[in-house]
């Protein structure tokens, strides 16, 4: 089943670094950053992981549970950690799913056999507590990603489930943003922006960050 934006994020049950995990039970109530690594021992690979441990703080704020997959075995990523620990300053604070079946790489549709038949691309699914896909994003092995990025595009995802705003181009958390062209109500609008709006053009309504 191809996955979009509102599929329910496909459920699994896999070894990882931190012991078995039933994706969806290991959601609970909070949201996932799922993303995949081509291999293990590979360079891109391992900044990248010493990165997300390195913004823990971050994830922690947003309610975020981050987890990787990589196409090799448990064995493996835990001796990998001991470099990626050693090269990157930092402990790695969240699993690494073993998947030497495929398993979660078939499920979330990680191989791309253009690019390479047994290895995955760099895939991340930002999922909520409702399981939802919220956000998917696919590089290729050579680039490594900007997890800033996608901290900026949560907090977008995050605002926009509280407040009927968008967010645009570049924006980042405390921004302005841009009220959704389907709320048209100005009594409705006075109650959900009482920081007022500028109205730029008819579809374009600029309004002061609404959250604290
Ligand atoms: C890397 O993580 O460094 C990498 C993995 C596969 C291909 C190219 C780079």
């Amino acid at each position: 089943m191809a996955l979009h934006i509102g599929t329910i994020a496909p459920d699994f049950s896999q070894d990882s670094t931190e012991g078995k995990i039933n994706f969806h039970e290991w959601i609970g109530g909070k949201w996932a950053v799922l993303f995949s690594h081509p291999k293990d021992f590979t360079p891109v690979c391992t900044t990248e992981l010493g990165a997300v441990a390195k913004l823990k703080a971050e994830w922690d704020k947003r309610n975020i549970k981050p987890i990787a997959v990589s196409v090799d075995d448990v064995d493996s990523h835990k001796r990998w950690t001991k470099d990626i620990e050693e090269t990157q300053g930092t402990k790695l604070n969240y699993p690494i799913l073993g998947d030497p079946d495929r398993k979660v790489a078939k499920l979330y549709d990680m191989i791309h056999p253009e690019a390479n038949d047994t290895l995955t691309v760099r895939s991340v699914f930002v999922i909520d507590s409702n399981k939802k896909i919220r956000l998917i994003i696919t590089y290729p092995a050579s680039t490594g990603r900007n997890f800033n990025e996608i901290l900026r595009a949560i907090d977008s995802l995050q605002l926009t489930d509280k407040h009927s705003v968008a967010t645009p181009v570049d924006w980042k958390k405390g921004d302005d943003c841009i009220i959704v062209p389907s709320l048209t109500d100005p009594v409705v609008m006075k109650q959900k922006f009482p920081k007022g709006w500028k109205e730029v053009k008819p579809y374009l309504r600029i309004t002061p960050y609404p959250g604290d």
